[in-house]
């Protein structure tokens, strides 16, 4: 990049990328009517790492920072394994997810190991955190809390009580006073994150931030600090459910396929059992459009409830809106089924639908979608059914990783059916029923299924 200094410059108010002409879409993310004129360009304080002298690589410290644990182990393990000293991780997530939440009791659970927490909260009232903090029992001595939203009294601050971690609750209600833009804009988002970044990385002090998210996915915040920080996660879930769900997005220091499963009760998070059965509804099992998928999320195998509703279209281009599963995703089964199984959706608004709030990305969730989609548009309901398989253009069930770890979970929870890929030795294994392609698939539901009655067309 040119180092060149100019007079104007305009920056987009949604991820902050800059261009010398104003633009009426962001290159970056896409947003329109986004670039406002910057008129200051004034040097800007960086995130720097601590500058050190050319080494030769085998003379690089390798030694593992220490982590800090938080001893929610759904949290550890999407940091890898805890907070790296030195480190930046931003939270990110809808209001009212739980951010503050999760980030107390974490904040509790360190304090009451003897380390000193500096709290920063720049949008509740005292009484407000004192509630939250009452109904999650978090009363440590070492766990300091600040009513403080502007960035030098918070590096004063930090600078004084020297604390082991510091947790910046939220990077858009504070700002820099200098600064004539208001909390929460770009140019405060970035210059405040940046200060915050210098002050801890020189003192190897770890910092979590938490960044809002909007409905559309994307604000000031998080998009923009995302290549700033080590490590983002996200905080989401079906906000009118219990079932939240931390999902590492970047980091650093770890794995980011796993994910935290949690639920919100009256006293705070509780994390999730192994063998808690959050995404199924189990009444809602034997209504047709309804199939158990086995999705495999980091380590562990989640059964996920997929419903799907084909319904008579009024329109001349059929709805489709894929919840909880990716639209052109939905848009590729429902050709496969049209066109080697002659599924007729072409006059069918069709809905699919994940439940409790999970995004799934495992391409194995394919088969109990396709199966899914089949039994409602032909009103068919089923036993207990799980399925899981990757589908193949031409209708074939291509193999997933970690076959039999899906299987054995989905028999221990006593599912009597459990479609899979074909298989060496599926034969043997009790409950399971291997297929090559999506017809011999649809060829076994015909067989178990039970067709409803329904007054549709
Ligand atoms: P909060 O942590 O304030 O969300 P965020 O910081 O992401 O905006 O949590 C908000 C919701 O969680 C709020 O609607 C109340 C609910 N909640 C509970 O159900 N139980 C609890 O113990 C707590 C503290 C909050
Ligand atoms: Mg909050």
């Amino acid at each position: 990049m040119s180092s060149r200094r100019h007079d104007t410059l305009f920056v987009c108010q949604n991820c902050g990328f800059q261009s010398l002409r104003w633009l009426g879409r962001c290159p970056e993310c896409g947003e329109w009517n986004a670039f406002v004129e910057k008129t200051d360009t004034s040097p800007s304080t960086r995130a720097k790492i601590p500058s050190s002298a050319p080494l030769p690589i085998p003379q690089i410290s390798s030694a593992e920072s220490t982590r800090i644990k938080t001893e929610i182990s759904e949290f550890d393990r999407v940091l890898g394994g805890g907070i790296v000293s030195g480190s930046c991780v931003l939270i990110a997530g809808e209001p009212g997810i739980g951010k503050s939440t999760l980030l107390l009791q974490a904040a509790n659970a360190i304090a009451r190991q003897g380390k000193k927490i500096l709290y920063i909260s720049g949008e509740e009232a005292p009484t407000q955190l004192k509630i939250r903090a009452d109904r999650i029992s978090a009363n440590s001595q070492n766990l300091i809390v600040s009513f403080q939203s502007e960035i030098g009294e918070i590096l004063a601050l930090i600078e004084n009580t020297d604390p082991d971690l510091v947790i910046v609750d939220s990077i858009q209600a504070v700002f820099l006073e200098e600064l004539p833009a208001s909390a929460g804009s770009v140019i405060q988002v970035r210059e405040s994150a940046s200060r915050l970044f210098s002050a801890i990385k020189s003192k190897r002090t770890p910092l979590i931030l938490v960044g809002h998210v909007t409905k559309e996915g994307s604000i000031a915040g998080p998009k923009l600090l995302e290549h700033l920080v080590d490590v983002v996660l996200y905080f989401e879930g079906d906000r009118t459910g219990p079932t939240r769900i931390l999902r590492s997005q970047k980091n650093r220091f770890g794995d980011t396929t796993e994910i935290g499963i949690f639920q919100m009760t009256s006293e705070g998070l509780r994390e999730a059992a192994e063998d808690e059965q959050l995404f199924l509804d189990r009444k809602a099992i034997y209504t047709p459009g309804n199939v158990v998928a086995a999705i495999l999320e980091g380590a562990r195998v989640i059964l996920a409830g997929v419903q799907a509703l084909a319904a008579h279209s009024y329109l001349a281009i059929p709805r489709r809106v894929a919840n909880g599963f990716d639209y052109n995703r939905l848009l590729v089964i429902l050709a496969i089924l049209e066109k080697t199984a002659n599924l007729r959706f072409g006059q069918r608004d069709v809905y699919v639908n994940v439940l409790g709030g999970l995004r799934v990305d495992d391409p194995a969730c394919d088969l109990a979608l396709a199966i899914a989609l089949y039994s409602s548009l032909e009103d068919l309901s089923l036993p207990p059914t799980v399925a899981f398989g990757e589908l193949g253009l031409g209708g074939e069930i291509r193999l997933v990783p970690a076959l039999e770890k899906r299987i054995l979970h989905a028999q221990r929870l006593g599912f009597q059916v459990i479609l899979t890929p074909s298989h060496k030795g599926w034969e043997k294994m009790e409950n399971v029923q291997a297929a090559e392609n999506i017809r011999e698939v649809l060829s076994i539901i015909r067989k178990i299924s039970r067709r409803e009655k329904v007054n549709d067309e």
